[in-house]
């Protein structure tokens, strides 16, 4: 069923995903974030024979990874975003899913290819989207004013020193020398901050974010399209690597009455994943079940 793949990522709390989601034969999982299909490849086994399982990537590189190791009639893959998910159900006749996984974020095979901006040592323009002819590029945003790529950083950053860094790219900008790399990017904000990763870290992501509408992406997903998807008694679990990201998810789960909460606090990688997989460390993993009011 499954042949070989060249991604790298390795899936986050793959033994506590698997045992959360209380897989069985016959399920309807949709999994959002296919990326190169870590976790669904372990997934589908589990819900065969009789099970469907539905994924979703925006990102074609990675749809392709996806393709390599989901070999299977019973594993349904589109090109396409997870909020999508209501019309993709309907073109392909399935009437609703009985488990969600939505794993938040970019994949390592996306950080390693030079060419997207994504890392902070990546060569190529600093582009960033996920869906290469869908949002807006990094490099464009940061031509934006001073105020609004001050709003990125501290809205989808939590950077505080965003107003400083954004008149720099300004000035570099008005002296003919703008921000087009992850490498520009980079000694920019350190000239500004000095040698930390720490805040290029948080430009970064709140560059990503803004790049792929992730947050915007992420709420809709929780409080508008699973509700029209999910079988009663459907469970959702839901990975999220920041603190903006994981309010989100809380916030979420705790505002619709439909949702029971299973993890009261989110479940987080052991130890010994840790050291493995250094990526693990700020998952948070949150699960609820849909138990629709009548
Ligand atoms: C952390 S990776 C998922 C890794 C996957 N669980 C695995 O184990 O291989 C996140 C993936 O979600 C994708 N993604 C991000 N936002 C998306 C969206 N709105 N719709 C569909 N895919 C999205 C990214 O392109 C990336 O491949």
């Amino acid at each position: 069923m499954m042949t070989q793949s060249a991604a790298i990522h390795v899936p986050v709390m793959p033994r506590e995903v698997l045992r959360l989601l209380q897989l069985e034969q016959g399920l309807t999982v949709f999994d959002g974030t296919l990326g190169a299909a870590g976790h669904s490849s372990q997934i589908l086994p589990r819900i065969l024979p009789g099970g469907l399982l539905i994924g979703t990537d925006r990102d074609p590189m990675m749809l392709g990874f996806a393709r390599a190791r989901l070999n299977h009639p019973q594993a349904m893959l589109y090109r396409a975003s997870y909020t999508d998910a209501v019309n993709i159900l309907s073109e392909s006749g399935v009437r609703g899913v009985d488990r969600v996984l939505l794993d938040l974020g970019l994949s390592s095979d996306q950080l390693a290819d030079r060419n997207r901006g994504f890392g902070f040592d990546a060569g190529g323009p600093l582009d960033m989207r996920f869906c290469p002819d869908e949002g807006t590029p990094a490099a464009e945003l940061l031509l934006r004013s001073q105020e609004q790529i001050a709003a990125i950083f501290t809205s989808w950053g939590e950077e505080p020193a965003a107003d400083r860094i954004a008149a720099e790219i300004v000035r570099l900008r008005n002296s003919g020398a703008p921000v087009q790399t992850a490498a520009d990017l980079v000694s920019c904000v350190e000239s500004i901050t000095g040698r930390n990763r720490t805040p290029v870290t948080r430009v970064f992501q709140a560059l990503r974010i803004a790049a792929n509408e992730e947050l915007q992406r992420v709420s809709a997903m929780l409080e508008t399209v699973l509700p029209q998807i999910l079988n009663p008694h459907a469970i959702a679990a839901v990975i999220s690597f920041h603190s903006l990201e994981d309010r989100i998810v809380k916030n979420a789960f705790r505002s619709n009455p439909g949702w029971k909460v299973l993890t009261n606090t989110p479940v987080t990688a052991q130890p010994a994943e840790i050291r493995i997989n250094p990526r693990s460390r700020p998952a948070k993993l949150r699960i609820a079940r849909w138990e629709p009011q009548q």
